[in-house]
C-alpha cells in the first residue's frame, strides 16, 4: 500500500489525518481510494465516490464491516473492553456523575459547570408534566399492553402536541426546548404506562427530587402513603442509566440516525429507536436474560444443560446477555453491574438464586470452547436485570430502563448528524431477483 501525506480533515476539535490510501484493482484498472484514521487510530477506507469510480457498491449484511459516519461522541475498544463518552472513560462516570449531567456531556459535549448543570436541571423540571389530553391514551391500552408498545406510541404522540417540532428549520433554542421536553417527559410517560398496567392512579412528577428519585417515586408511590426512596435504590438507577446512555452506532441509534435523516421530528425519530431497541437481540434482552434465568431455576439450576442447548444449532435457544456485535472481550458496562449487583443485593439484604445462577452460568460458558472461540462474553444485559429486580422494577419494564438510558445517546446522535448536515441514509443494494419477465393474463399462468 502506498502512504502518502494528503491531507487534514477537521472534524468539530478532532483532526481526522489522511495519511494512507487503499488500492483495489478492478478488472484490471487500479483504483486509489482514501484512508481515515479516527482520533483513536481507528482505521477506514472511505468509499464514498466508490460507485462514482469503479460502478461497484460494497456489500455487508449488518454492517459488520461498515462505519456509517464520523462521530465525535462514544469511542469503544471491541478487543481491549473499553468505552468512552466524550473521553470520559464509563468507570468514572459511573462512579463520580450524575445521569443529567453525563446527559448533558453527551449532547453539548462537554462536563457542564455547576451553573451549566443547573440551569439544564431547572429547563428540564420546567417540562415534566404531560399534556393531560394523554392521559386518555393510556385508557384505551389494555393492562397487558407491553411498556415498550406504549412508550413509543406516546412519544410520537408528542408531536402533536408540539407542532413546531415538526418544522425541520427550527431554531436552536426550539430544538434545545424539544430536547430538554423529551428528557423530562419519557420518565413521566416511563411510569405511567406501568402505573396504567397496574390500573394504579398516576403519581406525578415532585420536581422538589433529581431525575432518578422523581422516576422511582412516580413508579411506586401511592396517594394514600408516604412513599420514602432508598438512597441504595437511587444509587443504583444512576448508575444503571449512565452505563446505558449511549454505544457508538448500535441498532437503536442507528434507527434514530436514519430516521432522523430524513429531516423528521424528533420526537418520531426517537419514537423510532425505541422500537428498534425492544427487539430481543438488542435493548429486549435484558427481560430474555431474567426470563431465561428463571427458566434455568425453575429447571432445577442445570446450567450445563442450557449451555449445551445454547451451542446446539439445530435448538433456537441462545444464552441471553452473552455475545456482542463489537466487544470480543468483557463488555465493560457488565463487570461494572456484575459488581454493583453484587453492592446492591447486599445492602438491600436481597438473596436473589438467579444471581447465582447467572455466576455459574457466566462461569461455565467462559470455559467452554464454544463460547471462547466465538469471543461471547456477557453483555451490558446480562446482570442488569436482576438489579433492576432487585430495586422492584417489573420485568416487562427492563427495556424501558434501557430507554431512559439512551435517550441522552440517541438525542446526541440525532444533534451530531443534523449539525454536520449528513445526507438522507439510503443503502444501496445487490439486486438477486428475477430479470426482466412480460406479464402474462391469468388465464395462461
Ligand atoms: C445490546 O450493538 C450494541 O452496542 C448493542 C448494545 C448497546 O448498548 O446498544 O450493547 C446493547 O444489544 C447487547 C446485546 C444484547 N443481546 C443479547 O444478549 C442476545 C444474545 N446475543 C446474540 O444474539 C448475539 O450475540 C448478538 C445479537 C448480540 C450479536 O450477534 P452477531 O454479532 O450478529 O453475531 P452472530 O449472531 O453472527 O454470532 C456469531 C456466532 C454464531 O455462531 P456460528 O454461526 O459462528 O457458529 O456466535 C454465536 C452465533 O450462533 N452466538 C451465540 C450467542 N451469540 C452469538 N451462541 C449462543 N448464545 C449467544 N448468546
Amino acid at each position: 500500500m502506498q502512504t502518502k501525506q494528503i491531507s487534514l480533515l477537521i472534524l468539530g476539535d478532532k483532526f481526522i489525518t489522511m495519511s494512507e490510501t487503499a488500492k483495489i484493482e478492478l478488472e484490471g484498472k487500479i483504483y486509489e481510494l482514501p484512508v481515515i484514521v479516527g482520533s483513536e487510530n481507528e482505521k477506514a477506507i472511505d468509499i464514498s465516490k466508490l460507485r462514482d469510480l469503479t460502478g461497484y457498491v460494497t456489500l455487508d449484511t449488518g454492517y459488520k464491516n461498515t462505519g456509517a459516519t464520523k462521530s465525535a461522541i462514544t469511542f469503544l475498544d471491541g478487543e481491549e473492553g473499553i468505552l468512552h463518552y466524550r473521553g470520559y472513560p464509563i468507570e468514572q462516570l459511573a462512579e463520580k456523575a450524575s445521569f443529567i449531567e453525563v446527559a448533558y456531556l453527551l449532547i453539548y459535549g462537554d462536563l457542564p459547570t455547576q451553573q451549566e448543570l443547573d440551569d439544564f436541571e431547572a429547563s428540564i423540571k420546567k417540562h415534566t408534566l404531560v399534556h393531560e389530553d394523554m392521559k386518555q391514551f393510556f385508557e384505551a391500552y389494555p393492562a397487558q399492553a407491553h411498556p415498550m408498545g406504549v412508550l413509543s406510541s406516546m412519544i410520537s404522540s408528542l408531536s402533536t402536541f408540539y407542532p413546531e417540532s415538526l418544522d425541520p428549520n427550527r431554531s436552536q433554542e426550539k430544538k434545545n426546548l424539544t430536547v430538554h421536553r423529551l428528557i423530562a417527559k419519557l420518565p413521566t410517560l416511563a411510569a405511567w404506562a406501568y402505573k396504567n398496567s397496574m390500573r394504579h392512579p398516576f403519581m406525578y412528577p415532585r420536581n422538589e427530587f433529581d431525575y432518578c428519585k422523581n422516576f422511582l417515586y412516580m413508579m411506586f408511590a401511592m396517594p394514600t402513603e408516604d412513599y420514602k426512596v432508598d438512597p441504595v435504590i437511587v444509587d443504583a438507577l444512576n448508575k444503571l442509566l449512565i452505563l446505558h446512555a449511549d454505544h457508538e452506532q448500535n441498532c437503536s441509534t442507528s434507527t434514530v440516525r436514519i430516521v432522523g435523516s430524513s429531516q423528521a421530528n424528533l420526537y418520531s425519530t426517537v419514537s423510532a429507536g425505541i422500537s428498534a431497541l425492544w427487539g430481543p437481540l438488542h435493548g429486549g434482552a435484558n427481560q430474555e436474560v431474567i426470563e431465561m434465568l428463571e427458566q434455568i431455576h425453575n429447571d432445577g439450576g442445570n446450567v450445563d444443560k442450557w449451555v449445551a442447548k445454547a451451542k446446539d444449532k439445530e435448538d433456537p435457544f441462545r444464552l441471553m446477555g452473552f455475545g456482542h456485535r463489537v466487544y470480543k472481550n468483557f463488555d465493560p458496562r457488565a463487570k461494572i453491574i456484575k459488581k454493583a449487583c453484587d453492592d446492591v443485593l447486599e445492602k438491600l439484604g436481597v438473596d436473589d438464586p438467579l444471581l447465582d445462577i447467572a455466576k455459574k452460568l457466566e462461569k461455565v460458558a467462559l470455559e467452554d470452547e464454544y463460547f471462547k472461540a466465538r469471543n461471547l462474553y456477557p453483555n451490558v444485559d446480562f446482570y442488569s436485570g436482576i438489579i433492576y429486580k432487585a430495586i422492584g422494577i417489573p420485568t416487562e419494564m427492563f427495556t424501558v430502563m434501557f430507554a431512559l438510558g439512551r435517550l441522552p445517546g440517541w438525542i446526541a446522535q440525532w444533534k451530531e448528524m443534523t449539525e454536520n448536515k449528513e445526507p438522507i441514509g439510503r443503502p444501496r443494494q445487490i439486486y438477486v431477483g428475477k430479470t426482466s419477465r412480460d406479464y402474462v393474463e391469468i388465464s395462461k399462468r
